[in-house]
């Protein structure tokens, strides 16, 4: 799909954003494993988390779905059972990698693959640990998808992440849950709780000490009521729409504020941002809040270490706030995101070169200079969500009419995006 996008002069009103995409599986996840029914609220419209229900239900979960409600049935950690043919996770690196935890413990085979992304994402960061706690698992060369896992008795590990990855720190604690004993986990850098936070939700027994997270094997998880908050890395492209546009005032309702996610607020207060946040509640113990943000002068700055790894996802869109900044902006130590559902760094600089806007690249990472003018091109998403939403963003500050080819890609975490940001930019 090809999406014309033209600039704007203003991104106002207020705005709601689907579930947050991580929560979503999590809660997915844990629910098809629990006893009894889980009601999930404000669960992600995105294709990836439809992908988690889809192999829950071929698991033997009993799903059901209105609008945006999801309620699922769960029989417990052994109520699983064969599905009929290869799982398939579609784009999700997530499903996958942490859907893995689950079906190493089954006394069943499965196979999971995906599309023509993930099929080329790494997946020996997760072999190595379940393949510790007592799982065979197959893999195209020996580390991509699609998986075939030998499941059976697992037992605990206490394992050190070579990565700073929420998802592979998931993966081996949800394996934990079928194993007998205590499963540790050890990493490098704080990443996305939202797993610990969530198990202790339906249940689980989760210490925290530091860097240390540790489950207790065989509890009894219990299906729940739940409300998923809004999506914080879908925010941020609006966040951003609102600081590249001039006449911009913008309240985004009902987004998840966990302090392993918001670091971008920080980020960009620092980097001149005026950003209220109001109403701050919890749920599920997520806590969740309001964001307003008006169009203010963006200085630049630094993105390296812990907090690179902490705004991932939101890198690609930051670059795009980094050419319209003041000073630009310098983003190191992201070798992570070579392996994203496109290599990001790449895709980024690609469509940067269509615009017009200079970027110079490292192997992990990049500087973009201050003060560019955007040019109107035709970009391109690589099928990518978070590229295709970027340069959607980037679009609306050009010197005219722009093209997203592949827009659709967007459809992965955001069906809502472009139906959004119709209604706030003008
Ligand atoms: C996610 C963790 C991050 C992030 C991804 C979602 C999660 O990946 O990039 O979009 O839900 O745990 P890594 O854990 O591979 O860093």
């Amino acid at each position: 799909m090809r999406k014309q996008i033209s600039p704007a002069t203003s991104v106002s009103g207020a705005i709601q954003l689907p579930g947050d995409k991580s929560i979503s599986h999590r809660y997915g996840m844990l629910a098809a494993i629990a006893e009894g029914a889980t009601k999930i609220s404000n669960y992600s419209s995105g294709a990836d988390c439809q992908s988690t229900l889809g192999c829950m239900r071929a698991l033997g979960a009993g799903i059901e779905k209105q609008d945006s409600t999801v309620c699922i049935h769960g029989h417990g950690l052994d109520g699983l059972h064969e599905p009929a043919a290869a799982l398939d996770a579609g784009n999700s690196g997530s499903t996958i990698r942490m859907l893995s935890g689950i079906l190493a413990a089954q006394p069943f085979v499965t196979t999971i693959g995906g599309d023509e992304s993930l099929s080329k994402r790494p997946m020996a960061r997760i072999m190595t640990p379940l393949g510790q706690m007592g799982a065979h698992i197959e893999a195209r060369e020996n580390r991509f998808p699609p998986l075939t896992i030998h499941g059976g008795k697992l037992h605990p590990i206490d394992y050190t992440l070579p990565v700073a990855s929420a998802q592979v720190k998931s993966c081996v604690l949800i394996a934990g849950l079928f194993a007998d004993g205590r499963t540790t986990v050890h990493e490098p850098l704080r990443t996305r709780d939202h797993t610990e936070l969530a198990l202790r939700e339906f249940g689980a027994d989760v210490d925290v000490d530091r860097l240390s997270i540790t489950v207790t094997g065989r509890p009894r998880l219990e299906g729940r009521e739940l409300r998923v908050p809004g999506d914080l890395s879908s925010a941020a492209f609006f966040l951003v729409a609102a600081l590249i546009v001039p006449e911009s005032s913008l309240t985004i309702h009902g987004v998840g504020l966990n302090p392993t996610r918001s670091a971008l607020l920080d980020f960009l207060a620092e980097m001149g941002a005026q950003i209220k946040i109001l109403d701050v509640s919890s749920s599920g113990g997520e806590l969740i809040g309001d964001v307003l943000i008006r169009k203010s002068p963006i200085r630049g700055g630094v993105l390296e270490k812990a907090r690179t790894a902490a705004l991932i996802d939101e890198i690609p869109v930051l670059a795009v706030l980094g050419a319209a900044s003041e000073e630009g902006l310098v983003v190191r130590d992201a070798s992570e995101l070579r392996v994203k559902e496109t290599d990001r760094i790449a895709t980024i600089a690609e469509n940067f070169r269509r615009m017009g806007l200079a970027i110079e690249l490292q192997e992990d990472g990049f500087a973009v200079p201050g003060k560019q003018q955007f040019h109107a091109a035709e970009v391109d998403s690589f099928g990518d969500h978070r590229i295709a939403m970027a340069f959607s963003i980037a679009a609306l500050a050009a010197d005219g009419p722009c093209t997203i080819l592949g827009a659709d890609a967007a459809s992965v975490s955001f069906p809502e995006f472009f139906d959004t940001l119709q209604r706030v930019a003008e």
